[in-house]
């Protein structure tokens, strides 16, 4: 039984001691496909070349809402050439953060990327990976107006309310869970880990950050996705197995590229 791992940053410095030697334990550790996730034009130059030397990694290009300084018509035009290579699976991650951002231009400057970087998707015709932190009503107000529901995604790292996940399985998208559904302060998590379909779960860790119970505090990766499955398959009574089929197939609907 293999784990689809939907959401990593390989790219990241903190991976710099043993990445190669981590990489190379996934298969052997029950980890069957890894997407590793662009945050600014660095990281996503970075994704190419994990996605080159691994079999098992694919990649996905965008500029993360805290980023978005990198963003210029020529680094949009490189993203959308480059978006096109075979390993590519998906736009992300886009969004917007007023979590760190407080400073309503820039907040504006956030809108206007994430416009244009979900048209990209749409015009590519790849699914998104979408970042949303303290913007939950401008992040699906933004997302209604241009249609979004015909744009397939998910959205990573869910932090909303049950109800708000609703609202997204309603239009078509998948929920990213991962560490923080082990924490025992995350109840409104747990609550949508318990109720949404199945069928709509993707199981990410976000790595670097935010490693589950019981690494809570050290650096993650995706080998600690087994205690986001067992969690998950714990507060839905089913076995961590189901979790781990299911979302593997979920991740395979969603990221068709990562299937041919
Ligand atoms: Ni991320």
């Amino acid at each position: 039984m293999l784990i689809f791992e939907s959401h990593a940053h390989y790219d990241d410095r903190q991976f710099d001691p043993d990445r190669e030697e981590l990489l190379s334990s996934m298969e052997e550790n029950g980890i069957g496909k890894i997407i590793n996730v662009g945050s600014d034009l660095a990281a996503c130059k970075r994704t190419l070349d994990l996605m080159r030397q691994y079999p098992f990694v694919f990649g996905a290009l965008g500029i993360h809402p805290s980023d978005i300084g990198d963003l210029s018509e020529e680094s949009y035009e490189w993203i959308k050439s480059s978006a096109v290579l075979p390993k590519i699976v998906a736009i992300g991650e886009i969004g917007l953060d007023y979590y760190w951002e407080k400073d309503p231009e820039v907040q504006s400057r956030q809108r206007y990327w994430f416009c244009r970087q979900m048209e990209l998707a749409r015009e590519l015709a790849l699914p998104v990976i979408i970042h949303s932190r303290d913007a939950a009503e401008d992040t699906l107000t933004l997302m209604k107006g241009i249609h979004a529901e015909q744009i397939p995604g998910v959205i990573h790292c869910f932090s909303y309310s049950p109800e708000m996940a609703e609202e997204y399985v309603k239009m078509g998208y998948y929920i990213g869970i991962g560490g923080v559904v082990t924490f025992k302060n995350s109840r409104k998590l747990k609550e949508t880990a318990a109720h949404i379909p199945l069928e709509r779960i993707l199981l990410e860790t976000d790595c670097p950050y935010l490693s589950p119970e019981p690494n809570r505090g050290k650096r993650n990766s995706s080998l600690n996705l087994p205690y986001v499955a067992k969690e998950i398959a714990a507060l839905r009574g089913i076995a961590e197995e189901e979790v781990i089929k299911a979302t593997y197939e979920n991740a395979m609907r969603l990221f068709i590229k990562a299937g041919k």
